[in-house]
């Protein structure tokens, strides 16, 4: 009896000895906790706002802002599915092209999209809104909408002021080049009328905001290793913190607390369908950006001269940019398989896999500013850099900001 409980702590210190971290790789980990509250928008006067929160949160979940009424925002971010919605690709009134991002933690980021074509979380919430295979709805019909339900109607104004008397407005409207009906209707308004829709629009994505900027999910056994928790993670999972940090170089890009530079970087994931990559992601996302009029230097940024509106005449595109993605980040990534910006992979193993062999990566041309080298892990290495991915899924927040809001309470 003895013996064999001597043998077991033999056999235990190896394991953990080779766990335990340096003085230089602590410091290295406390500089990705605790996570931070999200920096101040001040191009949404409102962001901050609780009751702007609670009506984005109806808002979010409500399917009649829908060509058909049955998608929301919380189709492809299912606050059960890491809100992100568990697909390759996204799929609302029809397929679209890219892997639905997850909300948790969003509001941490400064370019949204994976490449980054919106500046605001609440200029990105136009986009879905009106994209034809998302929720097809459009501007005008959201006006109406608004109007036609009494309780919306009055959180709506209490915050944002008398919605826009839309009698003589068209059935439909949305600004496009496409040539639809929806585009020729909306030439055929007025410039004023125009505007006051789109302002609806804008106050839409202010209200969304207001609630997306309350998903923080923090309070990862990682943090609380770090803060002190010595069993809050395994052997396993601390190897895999020295693997992150060092040999593996992760953190060069994902940095900092929320575990991205928040920058683009191209590693060569090849398109879901094979063949080359035709996507030109970041470089298409600045050109976007610039001239999106919900951005923040536009008219309905509540701080047009700001630090974001500066940041924005500050960016320019270079050819590197072409295929470049935005980092995401690694907290809750367990939550939200598969990965990628097209979900490639399907498993955080088989992103693990990709770092360490580099197999089937698509040759990037000589722009690429870093090349990432193949890290050519053991089984147990990667396993144990799994263990740590694994360990940054931090603790929910109430579950009263995870479901619908009765319109009536
Ligand atoms: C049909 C599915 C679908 C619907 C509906 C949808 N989204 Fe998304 N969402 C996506 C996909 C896919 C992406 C990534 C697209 C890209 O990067 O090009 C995304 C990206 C985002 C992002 C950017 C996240 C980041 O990290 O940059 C936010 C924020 C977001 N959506 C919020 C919303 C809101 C708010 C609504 C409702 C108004 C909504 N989405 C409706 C699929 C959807
Ligand atoms: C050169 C910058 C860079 C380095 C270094 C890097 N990554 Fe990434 N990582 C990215 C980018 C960019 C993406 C998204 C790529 C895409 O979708 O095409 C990504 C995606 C991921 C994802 C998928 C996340 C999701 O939600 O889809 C995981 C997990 C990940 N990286 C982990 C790691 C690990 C572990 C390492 C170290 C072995 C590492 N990364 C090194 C830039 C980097």
């Amino acid at each position: 009896m003895k013996l064999a409980l001597l043998w077991l702590l033999w056999a235990q210190v190896p394991a953990a000895q080779e766990a335990a971290w340096s003085e230089r790789e602590w410091a290295k980990a406390r500089a990705h906790t605790p996570l931070a509250e999200p920096r101040p928008n001040p191009t949404n006067r409102l962001a901050d706002d609780a009751r702007a929160a609670r009506l984005g949160q109806r808002l979010f979940f409500d399917a009649r802002f829908s060509a058909n009424g049955s998608v929301s925002c919380a189709s492809c971010h299912a606050p059960d599915l890491g809100f992100a919605d568990g697909k390759s690709l996204s799929t609302g009134l029809g397929r679209t092209t890219r892997h639905s991002l997850s909300l948790w933690n969003v509001a941490q980021q400064r370019w949204f999209f994976w490449d980054g074509r919106a500046d605001s979380l609440w200029a990105q919430a136009v986009q879905p809104l009106e994209t034809p295979k998302e929720m097809g709805f459009d501007r005008v019909s959201l006006g109406r909408a608004l109007r036609g339900d009494a309780e919306l109607k009055r959180e709506y104004e209490e915050l944002f002021g008398a919605l826009p008397d839309v009698t003589t407005w068209p059935a439909r409207a949305a600004p496009s080049d496409d040539g639809s009906e929806l585009a020729l209707a909306w030439q055929r308004m007025d410039p004023q009328e125009q505007r006051a829709a789109s302002r609806v629009a804008a106050n839409f994505g202010k209200a969304l905001e207001a609630y997306e900027r309350r998903l923080q999910r923090g309070d990862a056994p990682f943090d609380r290793f770090v803060a002190g928790a010595a069993q809050a993670l395994s052997d396993s999972a601390r190897r895999g913190w020295k693997l992150f940090a060092g040999r593996g170089n992760c953190r060069s890009c994902h940095s900092g607390p929320a575990f991205t530079d928040g920058e683009f970087h191209n590693i060569g994931i090849p398109p879901l369908a094979g063949g080359k990559p035709e996507d030109p992601a970041r470089y298409a996302g600045i050109d976007f950006v610039r001239a999106d009029p919900f951005n923040a230097r536009g008219e309905f940024s509540d701080a047009r001269e700001g630090e974001r509106a500066l940041e924005l005449e500050t960016l320019e595109r270079t050819p590197q940019n072409f295929g470049e993605y935005r980092t995401p980040s690694l907290r809750n990534v367990a939550l939200t398989a598969p990965y990628m910006h097209q979900g490639q992979l399907k498993t955080l193993a088989e992103v693990v896999n990709f770092y360490s062999t580099l197999e089937g990566a698509t040759p990037i041309g000589h722009h690429q500013e870093q090349v990432l080298q193949p890290l050519k892990l053991s089984a147990s290495e990667a396993a144990d850099l799994v263990a740590f991915l694994e360990s940054l899924t931090g603790a929910a927040p109430s579950a009263a900001l995870l479901a619908p809001l009765d319109a009536r309470r």
